[in-house]
């Protein structure tokens, strides 16, 4: 793993932004894996400022993010894809037809975890995922426990998860208790990752994934065993960190 320190969240999104501007420009059919929740969004917008400055273009661009809640629709401003819609895809000229998540009101979310595990296989598999950490080491919603083996499925989501994504909510009874969400093995299969990390509060997960052991217990422990991953930390969260590597 190869780690960018950076002093803060803007540095972070700055370097994120031009990283994915520069892949779009070498490979402008590239396939994004996409992720939510706060750490993208300084991101987002630079590629939003970019691409209205510079014209970077997302025409030829597919789009997969990582997760969804299982029953809000993608009208529920709750929803990933109400929040990727409003975050990016609405602000560039990605063709919406091209940008994939989850159902999250599928009737049957196992039989909506198989198609969607199936097309991104169709589509030959993500070259470039974007991802944040949760404080429990979560990647995409795999919560300590799951399988490395798994693919795309659904989650029951851990209290602390639900309690630090009630800030979007009005109240954490409205925070749905099931997610569906890309596996590790799925998140492993892409060719690149780029690991976004910024806080204090994300201090713990980073140590963690740098200096513990790689285990079921920790998800994303698991990014050491792949051969192209980049981590973008700012200083709140690499601060007192033991650096092997
Ligand atoms: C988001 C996702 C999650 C978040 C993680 C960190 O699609 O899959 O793994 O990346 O929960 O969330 P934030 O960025 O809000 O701290």
């Amino acid at each position: 793993m190869k780690m960018i320190e950076v002093q803060n969240y803007d540095e972070m999104s700055q370097k994120a932004a031009q990283y994915i501007i520069n892949k779009v420009h070498q490979y402008p059919t590239i396939k994004l894996g996409l992720a939510t929740g706060g750490t993208p969004v300084g991101t987002y917008k630079n590629l939003i400022q970019d691409h209205q400055q510079n014209g970077t273009s997302y025409r030829d661009v597919t789009a997969f993010n990582l997760d969804e809640y299982i029953g809000l629709s993608g009208n529920d401003k709750n929803s990933y894809r109400y929040f990727m819609n409003e975050q990016l895809f609405n602000h560039i000229d990605i063709d919406k037809n091209n940008t994939f998540i989850p159902r999250g009101d599928y009737k049957d979310s196992e039989v909506e975890c198989q198609r969607y595990e199936r097309l991104i296989a169709d589509h030959g598999g993500v070259d470039l995922q974007i991802l944040g950490i949760g404080g429990n080491g979560h990647i995409g919603f795999n919560e300590p426990g799951t399988s490395f083996h798994a693919n795309t499925h659904v989650i029951q989501l851990d209290s602390t998860t639900r309690e630090a994504n009630a800030r979007f909510f009005k109240n954490i009874e409205d925070v749905p208790t099931k997610a569906i969400t890309m596996g590790i093995s799925t998140i492993m299969r892409s060719k690149e990752i780029l690991l976004l990390v910024s806080g204090e509060s994300k201090k713990d997960a980073l140590d963690k994934l740098i200096n513990g052991e790689i285990s079921e217990s920790f998800p994303a422990s698991v990014l050491k065993n792949h051969p192209c991953v980049t981590i973008i930390a700012d200083k709140a969260a690499v601060s007192g960190l033991k650096l092997h590597s």
